[in-house]
């Protein structure tokens, strides 16, 4: 199958091959074509350049972008789709002045939906996973990273982790499984947190390394959920098996997480609502992403992740959703952009790397996503005619999008 894009207003994020990531200033910059073509052969981006430069060609099929943007879909490099049904009732209480964390205490949060989890089926987990991935496709995202850790149980957790492996069988966009064993301590084991790590390492590990069932390793590293020294426990027996660490950090408290993250040479520290100074020449000098969650912190009213300062410090920068039912019920990472921009002070330009390259890092899949490069993978979006790219982010909560390729065809 042979398409052409003509008559594109921008084609956005144009790179070459060898970028794997944006720091600092570079993040401000997005490379572009205007009035520009790009050609597409299969899955795959093979040429594209100013309409003045297209030769005359045979081709399959050909979309008019007359007015319209062009470029990357986006890389989610965080989320936690596989979950039973909502948490409405604790969105409710909280508006009634109860905090998150006094609802995590009274055994609601992230237990309230292990339960739920545990009681579904795969059947039933995979009907509602697959339906919020349908219209996050819809919505651009053309790459994604999925989290068990609604289990806590061995069972529990080989069952998300089987529904994530059987959304990646049956979607053609790339998704990533993540192992979040340790996202929450079971009520079972609140005085004994340590056995509930034991359990993680001596059973959940070898079956899911057995299985082949994720890539990933994360923790919940946080005041209540797991310590410094249970994360390094949790992490250095995820690398045993081959696992790569990520790592859920300093959402509420900054202590030493993100150093533990870089130690362990994680793919991303994650959250990172709370950031000092050590944190920071923690990451000067690694390879580690920070990934800001902006639409967590909008709706639990907590702190903006400080992305101008860390992209001022020169390093990069990750936006993903954080989909999940308790923190963040929305995937919608145009909402993701335009709240980084808005909040955290990111320009149009910055947003759009690190919903985009930089998540495609964060995800360990940008040699051949998160940019418009020769021999990437075909997944882009079209955008409706618009002024200019700014008002992607500009036009808050507006459905900009016009449609969405993925692997070379018009998502339907
Ligand atoms: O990334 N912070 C930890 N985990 C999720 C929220 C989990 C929940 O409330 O269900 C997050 O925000
Ligand atoms: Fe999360």
């Amino acid at each position: 199958m042979k398409l052409l894009i003509t008559n594109i207003k921008q084609l956005l994020q144009i790179r070459d091959h060898k970028i794997s990531k944006v720091s600092g200033k570079e993040m401000n910059s997005l490379p572009s074509i205007s009035n520009a073509y790009l050609r597409i052969e299969n899955d795959m981006i093979i040429d594209y350049g100013p309409m003045s430069d297209l030769k005359e060609i045979n081709v399959d099929k050909t979309i008019d972008a007359t007015g319209k943007i062009v470029m990357p879909t986006w890389c989610d490099s965080h989320t936690h789709i596989v979950y039973d049904g909502d948490r409405s009732q604790e969105f409710v209480d909280r508006i009634n002045g109860l905090t998150y964390e006094e609802i995590a205490n009274r055994g609601g949060g992230i237990l309230n939906s292990a339960k739920k989890v545990q009681d579904a089926t795969e059947d039933e987990l995979y009907k509602q996973a697959s339906d919020r991935l349908k219209n996050l496709i819809h919505l651009g995202t053309g790459a994604i990273e999925i989290k068990s850790g609604y289990g806590l149980t061995v069972d529990a957790e080989l069952k998300m982790l089987r529904v994530i492996k059987r959304l990646a069988a049956n979607f053609e966009i790339p998704i990533k499984a993540t192992f979040l064993g340790a996202h929450a301590v079971p009520k079972e084991f609140k005085h004994n947190p340590n056995a509930y790590v034991d359990l993680i390492i001596s059973e959940m590990l070898p079956e899911i390394a057995k299985e082949n069932l994720a890539e990933y390793i994360d923790v919940f590293c946080e005041k209540g959920y797991f310590s410094i020294e249970q994360s390094e426990r949790i992490l250095k027996a995820g690398k045993l098996f081959g696992l790569i660490p990520k790592i859920h950090v300093n959402q509420f408290n900054a202590f030493g997480g993100v150093s533990l993250g870089v130690k362990y040479n994680a793919l991303s520290v994650d959250h990172i609502e709370e950031l000092n100074e050590d944190d920071i020449t923690a990451l000067k000098g690694s390879e580690t992403m920070p990934v800001a969650l902006p639409s967590c912190s909008y709706f639990l009213s907590i702190p903006y992740t400080p992305g101008r300062e860390i992209i001022d410090a020169g390093l990069p920068l990750a936006l993903a959703s954080d989909y999940n039912p308790g923190s963040t019920p929305s995937g919608n990472m145009n909402f993701v952009i335009s709240t980084a921009c808005i909040k955290m002070k990111l320009t149009p330009e910055e947003a759009i790397n690190a919903a985009t390259i930089n998540g495609a890092y964060a995800m360990g899949i940008s040699d051949s996503y998160g940019s418009i490069t020769k021999g990437k993978k075909a997944n882009v979006i079209i955008t409706k005619a618009v002024p200019s790219y700014n008002t992607l982010p500009y036009a808050f909560g507006d459905n900009n999008i016009d449609s969405v390729i993925i692997s070379g065809k018009v998502y339907k």
